[in-house]
Formats: C-alpha cells, sequence, structure tokens
C-alpha cells in the first residue's frame, strides 16, 4: 500500500507537553468533540493525513474504513473489538465471514494507530482512531465532513460469533433491517440514510449471486442483473472468490445520493438495497434522498456520530490499546 506513517515533527507533537491536562477529561463518561485537543492536538490532523494518502492511491480505502467503523459498532460497541487479531483458541470478529476475507483497510488503521503514538503514547484509542478515519473517508469521497466526538476506549474481548450475530445479512429485508437496527438505537431512518455509504466501495459476487441464479430476483432490473451475471458467473458464488462489482454503478468512487437514484431504477446490487424501494415505509426515504442530496449527506454526518456512539466505552473502561490488532499485556 505504501502509506506512510509520519513520525513526531515539532508541528505534529508541540502541544504533547500538556498531555497532564487530559487526566481530567480521562474519567469523563460520555464522548466529546475535542477529547485530545490537551493530551494529542494534533491526533485528527495525523489520521486525516494517513487516511488521505492511503484514499489518494486507492479510494475504496475509504469504503473499506466506513465500513469498518460500521462493524465495529455493531458488535460490542465502537471499541475496536474489530480490529483484534485472532488468538491461539480465539476466533476474533475480523475473521468472522462478514469481515473476512472482504473488510479492507486495517493497514490504514495500523499506520495512523502509529502516527498517532509517535507523538502521544498511549493517549489515543484504536476506537477513535478509526471513528475518525471513518470520517476522513466520508469527507475524501463526499466532501462530508462532521465533527466527532471522541473519548472511546478500547475493549479487549472479539469473538466471532458476536460478529454473526449482530452484523446484517445482505439477504435481509426492510422488516429485518429495522428491527436489527433498532437493537442498536438506530432508526428507521437512519437505517435508510447510513445504507446510502453504498454508494461507494464493492461487493464480492458471493453477497448477491442468489439474486441472479436459479430465480432471477424480480425486483433486479433485467439489464442490470445481466451486466452483473457478466461479471459474476455461477462460480463467484463462492465467498473465497475474490471478484468484485461497484456498489454504485454510476458515481461508484462519490459517496452521494446516486444509491437511492439507482434503488429507483431497481439497480440496487444487495438485496438490503433494493428493499428499500420495495418496502412502502423506506420507499417515501428513499425517494426523499434520491431528491435531496444536501439533506441526505447532512443526515448521513448525524446518523454517523449517532452510531459512532453505540455502547461505548469510556471514561475508566477497557484500555487503550497500544497496537490495534492486540490488547495490552
Ligand atoms: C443495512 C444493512 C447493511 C448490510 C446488510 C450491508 C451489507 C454489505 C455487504 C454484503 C457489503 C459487500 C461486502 C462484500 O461482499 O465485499 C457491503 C459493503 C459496504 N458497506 Fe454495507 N451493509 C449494510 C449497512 C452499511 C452501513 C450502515 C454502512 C456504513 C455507514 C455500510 C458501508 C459499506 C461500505 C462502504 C461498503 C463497501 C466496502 C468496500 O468497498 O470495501 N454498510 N455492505
Ligand atoms: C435481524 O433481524 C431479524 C428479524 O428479527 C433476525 O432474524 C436477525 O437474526 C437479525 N440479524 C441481526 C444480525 O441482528
Amino acid at each position: 500500500m505504501g502509506v506512510r506513517a509520519h513520525g513526531p515533527t515539532f508541528s505534529s507533537c508541540m502541544v504533547f507537553f500538556m498531555a497532564i491536562l487530559a487526566m481530567a477529561s480521562a474519567t469523563s463518561a460520555s464522548l466529546e468533540v475535542g477529547f485530545y485537543k490537551e493530551s494529542c492536538p494534533s491526533a485528527e490532523d495525523i489520521v486525516r493525513n494517513t487516511v488521505s494518502q492511503a484514499v489518494a492511491q486507492n479510494p475504496g480505502i475509504a469504503a473499506g474504513l466506513i465500513r469498518m467503523h460500521f462493524h465495529d459498532c455493531f458488535v460490542r460497541g465502537c471499541d475496536a473489538s474489530v480490529l483484534l487479531n485472532s488468538t491461539p483458541g480465539n476466533t476474533a470478529e475480523k475473521d468472522a465471514p462478514p469481515n473476512n476475507p472482504s473488510l479492507r483497510g486495517f493497514q490504514v488503521i495500523d499506520a495512523a494507530k502509529a502516527a498517532v503514538e509517535a507523538c502521544c503514547p498511549r493517549k489515543v484509542s484504536c476506537a477513535d482512531i478509526l471513528a475518525f478515519a471513518a470520517r476522513d473517508g466520508a469527507y475524501l469521497t463526499g466532501g462530508i465532513d462532521y465533527q466527532v466526538p471522541a473519548g472511546r476506549r478500547d475493549g479487549r474481548i472479539s469473538r466471532e460469533s458476536e460478529a454473526l450475530a449482530n452484523i446484517p445479512s445482505p439477504n435481509s429485508n426492510a422488516e429485518q433491517l429495522k428491527e436489527n437496527f433498532t437493537n442498536k438505537g438506530l432508526s428507521l431512518d437512519e437505517m435508510v440514510t447510513l445504507s446510502g455509504a453504498h454508494s461507494i466501495g464493492r461487493s464480492h459476487c458471493s453477497s448477491f449471486t442468489n439474486r441472479l441464479y436459479g430465480v432471477q430476483d424480480p425486483s433486479m432490473d433485467p439489464a442490470f442483473a445481466a451486466q452483473l451475471k457478466a461479471t459474476c458467473p455461477p462460480s463467484t458464488a463462492s465467498p473465497s472468490d475474490p471478484t468484485t462489482v461497484v456498489l454504485d454503478a454510476v458515481t461508484p468512487d462519490r459517496l452521494d445520493n446516486m444509491y437511492y437514484w439507482n434503488l429507483l431504477k431497481h439497480r440496487g446490487v444487495l438485496t438490503s438495497d433494493q428493499t428499500l424501494e420495495e418496502s412502502s415505509e423506506t420507499a417515501k426515504l428513499v425517494w426523499y434522498y434520491a431528491e435531496d442530496q444536501s439533506t441526505w449527506a447532512a443526515k448521513f454526518a448525524a446518523a454517523m456520530v449517532k452510531m459512532g456512539s453505540i455502547e461505548v466505552l469510556t471514561g475508566s473502561q477497557g484500555e487503550i490499546r497500544e497496537k490495534c490488532w492486540v490488547v495490552n499485556a
């Protein structure tokens, strides 16, 4: 990937000596914007820098980071549990089928963490770095910028079974998705809004080949189905097959409301996408967001902040991991 971790420099680390002041906020029980302004004032700049370089080389990384934050937050809250490696005797979330092999961008989080650690050792959690990085992905691909309340702490547990139980399936219908998001404190509107993230990034064929073969899904435009079949022959139905397609064929690298236009044209890639246009309860929202990019973008930012607060560890809970892929010794 060639993501460079920046070493400490005067400008990136100059307020390092004020770290002591951060002790006061470290006991705070809720997330706050500017959480690191004393303990690591350059943290967000460092993360944005690292993400910018990675996305400049491969825009798909932005999609990977946004999805990674979602998959972190839906499993044990936003505690960086998705970043932990499996260990002897424990298969971690990272290796659960919804994440392996499709989740990408881990090396960018590791590079950002290394650069942040070089300035302010053991101050900034991996969970916050991931939340910042997801925001930076949204900014770089969609110009959607927002302040990220921080102060998350890192968890010490990561289980494959919990990823399977909490990450919604792409075969879900709107009713099921509504329930899955409600379980995490997110509304139907927020579910539809956040699904707009599928206006960037890619899907492995195996996530939707069930719509193409056997009985072809009648909710998919046949011309679009033919296009997908050309890229995804039946042999790609195996999850280990590496073939992917873009989720938004019109503006594949632009985080925008084109996703909703695609749904109106029956060109949603996943069942969980097209169902939002099929179900009357969500169809209204699909129309609304298709017609209003700026409202969607503002709601997307707000919904990302809300998603980013799911079941967070704060104060003295958890730890500040030293390396994002392993718990502290
Ligand atoms: C509504 C329920 C959701 C389901 C069922 C779902 C499912 C999926 C699936 C199956 C993929 C393709 C994975 C692959 O096969 O490679 C995917 C990709 C993606 N998802 Fe979702 N997703 C959902 C919601 C979300 C949310 C809430 C976000 C973030 C806010 C998100 C962000 C993404 C992104 C950015 C990608 C592209 C990833 C890449 O290119 O690496 N998804 N999703
Ligand atoms: C989503 O909700 C459906 C319907 O209640 C349920 O069967 C399914 O297990 C849920 N999935 C997740 C990942 O929460």
